[in-house]
């Protein structure tokens, strides 16, 4: 009977083992559908919270209304990015950024050569927000 017995719990644990390792490995929650994250922003998906419902439309004026450490927008070669979350963690330090809210920083930004690390584009995109008009 032993016989029998000790391959049927070893291939039970086996079975049991690699099922949870896949699961897991797929980030798979128990309702069945997989964790995606979307990182790409579609027009329809931007945060209408903040009021932007066309990527196209953001003009300088409007971002001339944000030029504040607490709620500060930039354009950056025609592209509108909140900045507001990434001031403290500008590695250039805060007040480089803040000098530039509500203002077109392409030049301040293009004049460091380090922002032009794939590195640094990466960290902006994460800010984007709209196209300026
Ligand atoms: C409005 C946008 C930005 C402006 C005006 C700006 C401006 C500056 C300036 C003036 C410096 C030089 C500071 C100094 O040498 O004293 C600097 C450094 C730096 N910036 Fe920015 N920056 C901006 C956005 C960014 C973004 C989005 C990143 C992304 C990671 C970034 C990463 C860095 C890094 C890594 C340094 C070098 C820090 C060091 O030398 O230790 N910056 N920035």
């Amino acid at each position: 009977m032993k016989k029998i017995i000790f391959p049927f719990i070893l291939f039970s644990l086996i079975s049991v083992g690699a099922y949870a390792y896949q699961r897991y490995s797929q980030n798979i929650p128990s309702n069945n559908f997989p964790i995606t994250t979307n990182t790409s922003q579609s027009s329809s998906t931007l945060p209408a919270s903040i009021g932007i419902t066309n990527k196209t439309g953001i003009t300088m004026s409007q971002i001339a209304t944000h030029s504040s450490v607490n709620d500060c927008w930039v354009a950056i070669s025609g592209k509108t990015y909140d900045l507001t979350a990434f001031i403290p963690k500008h590695q250039g330090g805060a007040k480089a950024v803040i000098k530039t809210c509500g203002t077109d920083a392409t030049n301040a930004f293009n004049a460091k050569s380090v922002h032009q690390q794939p590195s640094a584009a990466a960290v902006l995109v994460t800010y984007y927000i709209g196209n300026v008009q």
